[in-house]
């Protein structure tokens, strides 16, 4: 028994002495020292030898078994240590690299002059709708007091899908479904892509517009002044001034455009406002009766204020850009000067 401890120290030794893994070591653990293992083993022919013999026997192999279990251990030690060692070399960050630049995104100036619309008029308590992009024939002219034969129903300015459903050519139809579904009195505000067979500097075939309406008894041509007023001077300047010129659209009765104070020379004539020191900026007036009936509502009772702004157009004016096409080209040397 001596004889065959003594061999087996000697085995073990040598494979400790060679061992170049913790999974190695492992193996050699499970070898000698698991449940079946070799030590275990000699303890279970303990009962093969004389009586006497057994108690300086089993002595004998508990202390072969601990010096084996504390030997294995130290090995594991150093093997850790040699791993953990050559791992930090191998995974190793050098923190004083500079880190690799992210090119940060911008806003769509479109985006940014609607983000500014909406918060503004949110200031003024409307609600912002989202209208529809493709449209029926009704909400899109018929009901907005647009005769049939009014130049914008032409078919060489509306892209149709068919005889009846088109491509809205302007955000005023989210009017007609705002009066359809809405209990007055009521503010919304309505951004949106709109369609025209359209192109040239200033004119693209989409753009966005945003559509005013305010529904509310006894309104006047005053509030939309006051209304549009505050708009400019928020969106430009305080000292903004604002002017109405009188014009026609179907669906208002009086109908106005608005001129803001030339933001460029601030009134005093230049090359923007073509010496005039006005800038068209919108159109808007007060909500035709036949609008108001055609949705069901009584004109004696209820009043409107509507008013449509283009938004390429603010935002050609307030970034200083004369060619429509810059927003769409997707050119990120143009994109990225807004902020
Ligand atoms: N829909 C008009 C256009 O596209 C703009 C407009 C003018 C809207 C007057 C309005 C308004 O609501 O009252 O040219």
């Amino acid at each position: 028994m001596k004889q065959k401890i003594q061999s087996m120290r000697e085995a073990i030794e040598a494979k400790l002495s060679s061992v170049a893994t913790t999974a190695e070591l492992r193996e050699i653990r499970s070898v000698y020292l698991s449940r079946t293992g070799e030590i275990p083993a000699l303890m279970k022919q303990l009962g093969s030898l004389p009586k006497e013999e057994r108690p300086e026997a089993g002595k004998y192999i508990n202390e072969f078994k601990n010096w084996a279990t504390e030997r294995i251990e130290e090995c594991e030690a150093t093997l850790a240590a040699k791993e953990l060692a050559e791992r930090y070399e191998r995974e190793a960050v050098d923190i004083t690299m500079p880190a690799e630049s992210r090119p940060m995104g911008a806003l769509h100036p479109v985006t940014l002059v609607r983000d500014e619309l909406v918060r503004i008029f949110s200031g003024m308590g409307f609600v912002v709708y989202d209208g529809r992009e493709i449209e029926d024939d009704y909400h899109n002219f018929t009901a907005l007091n647009q005769p049939e034969d009014h130049p914008a129903r032409d078919k060489q300015d509306t892209f149709y899908v068919t005889d009846d459903i088109l491509l809205r050519t302007h955000t005023s139809p989210g009017q007609i479904h705002m009066l359809e579904t809405t209990k007055p009195p009521f503010k919304a505000v309505m951004p949106g892509r709109v369609f025209r067979c359209d192109d040239d500097a200033t004119h693209a075939p989409m753009f966005h517009q945003l559509e005013g309406l305010v529904i509310d008894k006894g309104l006047s041509l005053c509030d939309l002044h006051g209304l549009l007023d505050t708009l400019a001077k928020a969106m430009f300047s305080s000292d903004t001034k604002t002017r109405f010129r009188p014009s026609y659209f179907p669906f208002t009765e009086p109908s106005v455009e608005v001129d803001v104070s030339c933001m460029e020379c601030g009134g005093k004539g230049c090359r923007l406002c073509k010496g005039t020191g006005w800038i068209e900026i919108l159109g808007g007036g007060v909500v035709n009766r036949r609008v108001i009936e055609n949705c069901g509502l009584d004109p004696d009772e209820w009043t409107g204020l509507a008013f449509g702004v283009g938004m390429e157009r603010i935002a050609m004016l307030k970034y200083g850009l004369n060619n429509i096409h810059l927003f769409y080209d997707g050119d990120v040397r143009i994109l990225s000067q807004f902020h």
